[in-house]
């Protein structure tokens, strides 16, 4: 039985955390995978002497008219008119002119997408997001905090009214709230609680005990790493470990810049700023996810970072 070797050494204390992601010489999504740009640029050259893909991805309106005879190209005794349907509806200009992307996702149609549990930190919003973070919540978690950062406090009706619309479309997903974390939440842990039973929200609330927090720091101690305060992220996936067998974890980075040096946001949802990781911060996410990354690179887990593969 392979051992799993966790993280050896402890970040060294730093407040700029800018050129972290260098320093920690984070590599794309799998450890052993790069992008091999050489090889990729040889790939689509030679294709290009077959096929151009701006072009060949549509027959243009300009190359037929209405009432053209075409030949099926399995069945070439075959043949059919083009209607004017199909002709009104053929593009003037290929819909891909001109395109290009640093990433590109195919995804696929296999039975291997169905059913995941698909867990999400803090209430972040989906319907928004949801051509780039998908809908999916199984269960989410819910920091007292995050009344107060995004919902205001419920300072007034149009914001409790936010707040339930949000509860409402957990549609029976778990709720999981660290009450009893922090004296600072106690208020608004009753608020949310409050919410739930008069509206008869459905939701299935979960409230973790009161020695998680010790315990999974506990035992990311004993493996070395040295965090000062789980985050939601790490707790999520230490406890994930119990009841799934392969874990994917995306939307992990907690640095400033990606890894072509781009900026990227801290939440995909709000202009909460970098600042927060700083060492006023309980948390050292760095840290994490330098276990994280080393836990990816023994296969236990699979982290993946910009595009999907
Ligand atoms: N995360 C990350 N990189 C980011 C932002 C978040 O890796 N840039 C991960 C962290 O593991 C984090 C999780 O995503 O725990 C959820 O994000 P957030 O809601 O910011 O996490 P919290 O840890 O709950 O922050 P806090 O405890 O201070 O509320």
């Amino acid at each position: 039985r392979a051992e799993v070797v966790i993280n050896g050494s402890s970040s060294p204390a730093v407040v700029d955390r800018s050129n972290e992601s260098i320093k920690h010489n984070i590599q794309p999504a799998s450890s052993k995978w790069r992008h091999n740009q050489t090889l990729s640029l040889r790939i689509r050259k030679q294709i290009l002497k077959f096929l151009d893909a701006e072009k060949d991805i549509s027959v243009l309106k300009g190359t037929l008219k209405p009432g053209d005879i075409i030949h099926y190209i399995f069945d070439r005794d075959s043949t059919m008119n083009v209607s004017q349907n199909l002709y009104e509806l053929l593009p003037r200009t290929s819909p891909l002119k001109n395109k290009h992307f640093g990433t590109c996702a195919i995804v696929g149609n296999s039975g291997v997408l169905l059913n995941s549990f698909v867990i999400r930190c803090n209430l972040a919003p989906v319907q928004e997001y949801a051509r780039d973070v998908g809908l999916k919540t199984d269960l989410v978690t819910m920091n007292p905090s995050v009344i107060q950062r995004a919902f205001e406090d419920l300072v007034n009706a149009t914001w409790r009214e936010k707040l339930l619309q949000r509860l409402h479309s957990l549609n029976g997903s778990i709720l999981w709230i660290p009450a009893f974390m922090a004296r600072g939440g106690k208020e608004r842990v009753e608020w949310v609680n409050e919410l739930i039973l008069k509206h008869h929200v459905n939701v299935r609330t979960a409230y973790p005990s009161l020695r998680l927090l010790h315990a999974v720091r506990g035992y990311w101690l004993t493996n070395k790493v040295h965090i000062k305060r789980p985050t939601t992220g790490l707790l999520m996936y230490t406890l994930a470990t119990r009841f799934c067998n392969q874990i994917y974890l995306y939307g992990f980075w907690p640095f400033p810049l990606d890894q072509n040096q781009n900026p990227v946001k801290y939440h995909y949802y709000d202009s909460l700023k970098y600042g927060y990781t700083s060492q006023a911060s309980p948390h050292t996410m760095p840290l994490e996810f330098k276990a994280l990354k080393s836990l990816h690179e023994q296969g236990a887990l699979k982290l993946t970072v910009g595009q999907c593969d």
